[in-house]
């Protein structure tokens, strides 16, 4: 096998047989749905059950899938909910939708794999969209892509093969239904995915997605009137330009029916946008979503909108800011079939940010989160960090706007106002290396983002749960062991790296490793201001004033010292190294002590690791090692870095006499 299978290798004995799988729908999904059971049960019981094609539910045993009328809109939660139940001696996975109907029987499986003897359960999703973001490019590289090459392109042709759908298998096991297969920097020969050079082999992949419940998105340039042709603006008010779009759509959707629509990163980074003709963002997102209305298109317009040509000499401009203000202002001006993808923090995907006071900032707006599983500044699928304990505190932090349905959660799943379309998705961590994500145990980020999407109520544990058993079987020293390390490993991460929340102080070229200054004096508008005095960024009043985006309690509690977390204290505060933390040390201390521990806690993840050796799988134990290997390498020079570094700024001793260069 060129590839792993992940999670979904079953393994004999973890079920007993069923003699038949009745199914009451020809729908795609319905039809895989008893697929995936029927060769499920085969592979872990021996016996492969039969399939049979039944209009009504009769009383003949087995496991029936039944589907409703499955005439709802795509993204309804109706369709996409799903209840299993047990009666006489059958087991019955209904829904409304052919969707739903999909995803109880994967719980099903789940639930026979994991052991437990409560099958009975009924799941709606938390977030109508559940997407994964591939930053891949039509060369075969992947932008910020740590885990080989792209599986969807090489040298400028699209695959399709059996990893095709493998991969929409993966995904839809966990929820996943919508995934956009090019990079948010569209250039090149990506510029052509919306022509007719493309369209038959992009019909292929969305065809193998239909049949798991997903839908395929392009990301378009938003400049394609000009670099396509044969127009020479892309200003969203002329109406070459619209008409532009309206015909580009028809000719899209004759070939690509089912496609989601678009992602756009525009005014961003050098990509072009509406600013470029001084229109607004909403002018932009609704030119073009005007022409993919009438298709059931959706445009998701990323609000990673900021000056990237800062001069370091200006104190006022503070990047953080940039999101909020670029969008504040336009709530009720976007079209309802417009989603504003939001960053989770307002920077770009440290260890460790604030929640974006954009989300739940404009209750007429569709709105999604975008989180990074991809790690490119939290290890890069060389240092171990499990997200979803991070992701999870982002998704119950309260926003403080609204007297109850305030979490993050609630608002981008349109909860708190009632919006149809939103969600959450992830620049994804997936390429063609054997094992999918680089480091074997990053593969729990994959999925956990999305159990974790579908269900907001599990916690970051049971999901590192399933995932383990499911990926390496039910022994107990491997699940204790893998558990601790993954439950740990973003504390230790955030440990070793940038203090207190302050962020970046990476390599500029390739966001790994240390390199504290590598960003001070550049325009990417990302500082920490260490000097002899202190280190950290003044962002209350006093300060660039970002913490006033924020709903008055929260505002208050970053923008004093006593009450901001100290994990965030450096993002809000520029402070002096005596600085007394709450937990009784100096900020200078703690920055020693927290570097060298992290050291400490990568031995600790190496010394468990070795317990499992001859127990886990030979293959699985020597990649894990030769990865933990390397990030104690990249943690030993992040905390000898870190700490010379502050020691020389700060001339402060460690109290403990470590040695510090
Ligand atoms: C980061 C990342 C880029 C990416 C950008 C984005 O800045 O380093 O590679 O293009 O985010 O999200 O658009």
């Amino acid at each position: 096998m060129e590839y792993s299978k992940l999670w979904l290798d079953y393994k004999r004995g973890e079920c007993s047989g069923f003699d038949r799988i009745y199914y009451n729908s020809d729908d795609r999904c319905v039809v895989s749905a008893a697929r995936e059971l029927q060769s499920a049960i085969g592979e872990m019981s021996g016996i492969y059950p039969e399939l049979a094609e039944r209009r009504e539910l009769t009383d003949e045993n087995g496991i029936w899938l039944l589907c409703g009328k499955n005439d709802g809109k795509y993204y309804d939660l109706n369709m996409q909910s799903y209840k299993i139940e047990e009666k006489d001696g059958s087991i019955i996975v209904a829904s409304y939708g052919a969707a739903g109907v999909l995803y109880g029987a994967f719980a099903l499986i789940r639930k026979m794999r994991l052991g437990e003897t409560e099958l009975t359960e009924e799941k709606t999703p938390s977030n109508p969209l559940r997407m994964l973001n591939h930053w891949d490019n039509p060369d075969g590289s992947i932008e910020r892509g740590y885990s080989g090459n792209s599986f969807f392109f090489k040298d400028g042709e699209i695959i399709i093969n059996e990893r095709t759908r493998d991969y929409a298998r993966l995904i839809a096991s966990v929820g996943i239904n919508a995934v956009v297969i090019n990079n948010v920097n569209v250039k090149d020969e990506a510029l052509y995915f919306i022509t007719d050079r493309y369209f038959g082999k992009i019909r292929g992949i969305a065809d193998i997605f239909a049949d798991y419940g997903i839908r395929l998105f392009l990301s378009a340039n938003y400049a394609s009137p000009i670099d396509i042709g044969p127009l020479d603006t892309a200003d969203p008010c002329d109406e070459r330009v619209r008409e532009w779009w309206r015909n580009k759509a028809a000719e899209i959707y004759r070939a690509l029916p089912d496609l989601g629509g678009f992602l756009i990163k525009a005014d961003s980074e050098g990509r072009p946008g509406p600013f470029t003709y001084g229109r607004s963002q909403d002018a932009g997102a609704n030119m073009l979503a005007d022409a993919l209305e009438e298709f059931g298109g959706i445009v998701i317009w990323r609000c990673f909108v900021y000056n990237c040509r800062q001069d370091w000499r200006d104190r006022k401009t503070d990047r953080a800011q940039a999101c909020y203000d670029n969008f504040i202002n336009s709530d009720a001006h976007f079209a309802p079939n417009v989603i504003l993808q939001i960053k989770n923090g307002p920077v770009d995907f440290q260890v460790r940010e604030p929640v974006n006071p954009l989300i739940g900032a404009m209750s007429f707006t569709n709105q999604m989160m975008e989180f990074q599983i991809a790690q490119e500044y939290t290890g890069q699928q060389r240092d171990l960090c499990y997200l979803i304990p991070y992701f999870k505190e982002i998704l119950d932090f309260k926003m403080c706007r609204h007297p109850d349905c305030d979490t993050v959660a609630d608002y981008v799943s349109g909860k708190a106002f009632g919006n149809r379309l939103c969600g959450v998705c992830a620049v994804t961590n997936t390429g063609n290396d054997y094992n999918w994500t680089g480091h074997d145990l990053a593969a729990a980020n994959l999925y956990g983002f999305g159990r974790l999407a579908f269900d907001n109520d599990l916690s970051a544990e049971k999901i590192a749960g399933e995932w383990i058993e499911q990926t390496y079987g039910g022994n107990t020293l491997v699940m204790e062991i893998v558990s601790d390390m993954l439950m740990r490993s973003h504390a230790v991460y955030e440990k070793y790296t940038a203090p207190l929340g302050v962020g970046w102080m990476i390599e500029p070229a390739d966001h790994y490793g240390p390199n504290p200054d590598g960003f001070e004096y550049s325009r990417w508008g990302t500082y920490h201001y260490a000097d002899r005095e202190g280190v950290g960024v003044d962002r209350t009043i006093a300060g660039t004033g970002y913490a006033n985006q924020y709903a008055k309690p929260l505002a208050q509690m970053y923008g004093n010292v006593d009450s901001c977390p100290d994990n965030l204290l450096l993002f809000f505060h520029h402070l002096p190294y005596s600085h007394v933390l709450k937990n009784g040390k100096t900020m200078i201390q703690h920055i020693y002590d927290t570097h060298f521990e992290g050291v400490k806690d990568v031995r600790e993840f190496i010394r468990l690791w070795r317990k499992l050796e001859s127990v886990i799988d030979d293959g699985v134990y020597r990649r894990v090692k030769e990865r933990l290997l390397m990030q104690l390498d990249n943690s030993v020079e992040w905390c000898d870095i870190i700490n010379s570094y502050f020691y020389r700024k700060s001339g402060a001793k460690d109290e403990k006499g470590r040695r510090i260069y």
